[in-house]
C-alpha cells in the first residue's frame, strides 16, 4: 500500500508543536511494518537548509497560484518531496506567521499550493508512484480532499485534526483564486459561516476522518469543543476515528539517551535521581523538595495561566516548580514574574529547547499538564516513559494515555498518573496534592513511576490501526454519497 502524507510541518526538518513529531514518527512506523510512505511539505528556508542537496533539479508544476519545482530527498529512509516556491515559502521568520506573531497575509494561498502540489503529484507523478491513499493533516492541508474530489482521483483521502481550534478561516473573496468548482463554497461543502474553512474542506471531502485520540474523537462530535464543526463531524458517513499518537521510542529512550545526565531503566530507577539532582542544581532550586515541572507551549489551550496563578498557593507545598516554554507574551510575563518573586523555589526557561525538555523528562518527579482542551498530548507520553509522573487534565488524549491513580487503580497496581478532577485553580491544588500524597508512600510511588515506564507509548498498535484503516479505504474514493449536514450555522 502506499500513503502520500501532506503536511505542514515535521521534525526534524520544521516544527512548531506535535503535528511535527507524529510526521517524524508515524510514517517510519507506518514503512516497518510494511507501508510505502511518502511525505510533501512545503520548502520553507529551514527545511531546505536541514536537507542541503535533493536528488536533481526537482520536477517543474504549475499551480493556478504559479510554478513550482518539486524536489525529492530522503529523511530518516522516507522519500521527501519538498514544494519549492520561494516566492511563497521563502520566509526567515515561522512557518506561518512573522517575527511579530502576524499570520502571514497570504497564508491561504501557500497552504492550497501545498495541496495542489500534491495533486500535482498524484495526477502525473513524476516517477510513477501513484499512492493509494492521500492523508493530509490540520488546515494546513484541508483542501487536499476537496482538490482531489474537484480532479476526480481514484486516489482515497484520509483528513486527520490534531487541532479543531486552527479552523484555516479566510475571507470568502479568496474563493475564486483556489480555483475550485464554484458549487465548492456552499454549507455542503467548504463554507463555514460565510468563509472558506480549509478544516472544514478537510472534514467535507475526505473518504475518512481522524483524530489523534478516541476521547477527542468523541468531544470533537459535541458542541463544547466542536467548535462549531461538531455538526459536520457527526454528519460524516464513516464517523470520525480517533487513534492515540505516539512517540519516537528509540529518540525518548531514558536508557540511551545522550542528553541526559545519567541513563536509567525501571529496573534501575535509581539513576533518575541524579538527573534530578542535575536539573536542580542547574536551575539554582534549593532544598530536597518535590519538582513538579512543565514543558508546555504557553497558550490558554495549555491551562499555563492557571499554573501560574495557583503559584503561590503551589509554593505553600513542599516542591519546586520547573517550567520550559515559550508562547503567550501575557503568559511568558506571568511566569517571568512568578519566577523573579520565588528565587531558588522557581525554574524557568523562555524558549523551546529540545535537550532541555528531555533533561526534565528525565529529572522531574512529576509533569503538570492542565490543559483546557487537548486532542492527544505528547509531553505526557514522553512523561510516561521517564518515569516523570503526569498530572493531567481530564480531556482529550490525556485520559486515553494516563491511567489515574485512584483507589481502584491503585489496588489493582496499575495507576500511572494523576487526572485533575476539573480544570481549576482549585482541581490543580487538589491534582498536586494528591501527588505529594503519592509521593509520601515510597513504595506506591515506585510502582507508579514503574507503571508509567512500562507503557506503550510507542506507535506500534496506533500503526497498525491506520494500517486498517488504509486497507479498508484502499482501491478507490471509499465515500459514496454526503448526508445532509446540520451545521452549526442552522442551529444558530
Ligand atoms: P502541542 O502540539 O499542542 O504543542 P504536544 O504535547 O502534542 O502539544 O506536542 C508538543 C511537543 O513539543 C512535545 O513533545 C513537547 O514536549 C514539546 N515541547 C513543547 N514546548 C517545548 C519547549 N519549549 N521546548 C522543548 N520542547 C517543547
Ligand atoms: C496538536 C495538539 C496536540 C497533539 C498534536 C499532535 O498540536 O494540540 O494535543 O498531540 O497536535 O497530534
Amino acid at each position: 500500500m502506499r500513503i502520500l502524507s501532506v503536511t505542514s510541518e515535521m521534525y526534524p526538518l520544521i516544527k512548531t508543536g506535535g503535528l511535527a513529531d507524529v510526521i517524524g514518527s508515524l510514517p517510519t512506523a507506518l514503512a516497518e511494518i510494511g507501508i510505502d510512505m511518502r511525505v510533501i511539505l512545503p520548502g520553507y528556508p529551514q527545511v531546505k537548509e536541514r536537507i542541503g542537496e535533493t536528488d536533481g533539479k526537482g520536477t517543474k508544476i504549475e499551480l493556478s497560484m504559479g510554478s513550482a519545482v518539486l524536489k525529492k530527498t530522503q529523511v530518516n529512509g522516507i522519500t521527501i518531496w519538498i514544494l519549492d516556491m520561494p516566492g511563497l515559502f521563502d520566509r526567515e521568520t515561522g512557518p506561518y506567521a512573522d517575527a511579530e506573531g502576524h499570520d502571514h497575509p497570504d497564508n491561504w494561498k501557500r497552504f492550497a499550493a501545498l495541496s495542489q502540489a500534491a495533486v500535482a503529484l498524484v495526477a502525473d507523478p513524476p516517477d510513477g508512484w501513484v499512492p493509494d491513499i492521500a492523508h493530509s493533516h490540520d488546515w494546513q492541508a484541508g483542501l487536499v480532499p476537496a482538490y482531489f474530489h474537484a480532479a476526480g482521483l481514484k486516489t482515497a483521502t484520509v483528513y486527520t485534526i490534531h487541532n479543531i481550534a486552527f479552523p484555516g478561516s479566510f475571507p470568502a473573496n479568496i474563493f475564486p483564486e483556489l480555483n475550485l468548482p464554484d458549487e465548492f463554497f456552499a454549507m455542503d461543502g467548504l463554507e463555514f459561516h460565510g468563509d472558506v474553512s480549509f478544516l472544514k474542506a478537510g472534514l467535507w471531502y475526505a473518504d475518512a476522518i481522524t483524530t489523534v485520540s478516541p476521547t477527542y474523537a468523541e468531544e470533537l462530535q459535541r458542541p463544547d469543543h466542536g467548535m462549531g464543526f461538531d455538526g459536520v463531524i457527526r454528519a460524516h458517513e464513516k464517523g470520525m476515528t480517533g487513534i492515540l499518537n505516539g512517540i519516537d521510542t528509540d529518540e525518548w529512550n531514558p536508557e540511551t539517551d545522550q542528553l541526559i545526565e545519567r541513563n536509567y531503566s525501571a529496573r534501575a530507577i535509581a539513576g533518575r535521581d541524579v538527573n534530578r539532582q542535575a536539573l536542580s542544581t542547574a536551575f539554582a532550586l534549593d532544598g530536597e523538595r518535590a519538582l513538579l515541572s512543565v514543558v508546555s507551549r504557553l497558550t490558554e489551550q495549555k491551562g499555563i495561566d492557571l499554573i501560574l496563578e495557583a503559584a503561590d498557593a503551589l509554593l505553600e507545598r513542599d516542591l519546586n516548580l520547573l517550567i520550559l516554554g515559550t508562547g503567550d507574551d501575557a503568559i511568558e510575563a506571568m511566569a517571568r514574574d512568578v519566577a523573579a518573586r520565588n528565587p531558588g523555589r522557581v525554574g524557568l526557561h523562555i524558549g523551546y529547547d529540545e535537550a532541555l525538555a528531555h533533561r526534565i523528562q528525565a529529572g522531574t518527579d512529576a509533569l503538570l499538564v492542565p490543559s483546557r482542551f487537548e486532542p492527544c498530548g505528547l509531553t505526557q507520553l514522553c512523561a510516561l516513559r521517564y518515569g516523570a509522573v503526569p498530572i493531567v487534565a481530564p480531556t482529550g488524549g490525556l485520559v486515553d494515555s494516563v491511567i489515574d491513580a485512584n483507589a481502584a487503580a491503585l489496588a489493582r497496581k496499575v495507576a500511572t498518573g494523576i487526572h485533575l478532577r476539573e480544570v481549576s485553580l482549585s482541581g490543580i491544588i487538589a491534582g498536586v496534592d494528591r501527588m505529594l500524597d503519592l509521593r509520601s508512600d515510597s513504595k506506591v510511588w515506585q510502582r507508579i513511576k514503574r507503571n508509567a515506564m512500562a507503557t506503550d507509548v510507542s506507535w506500534h498498535a496506533s500503526a497498525a490501526e491506520y494500517a486498517a484503516l488504509y486497507q479498508s479505504l484502499a482501491g478507490g474514493r471509499g465515500r459514496a454519497s454526503r448526508k445532509t449536514v446540520q451545521t452549526s450555522r442552522n442551529a444558530i
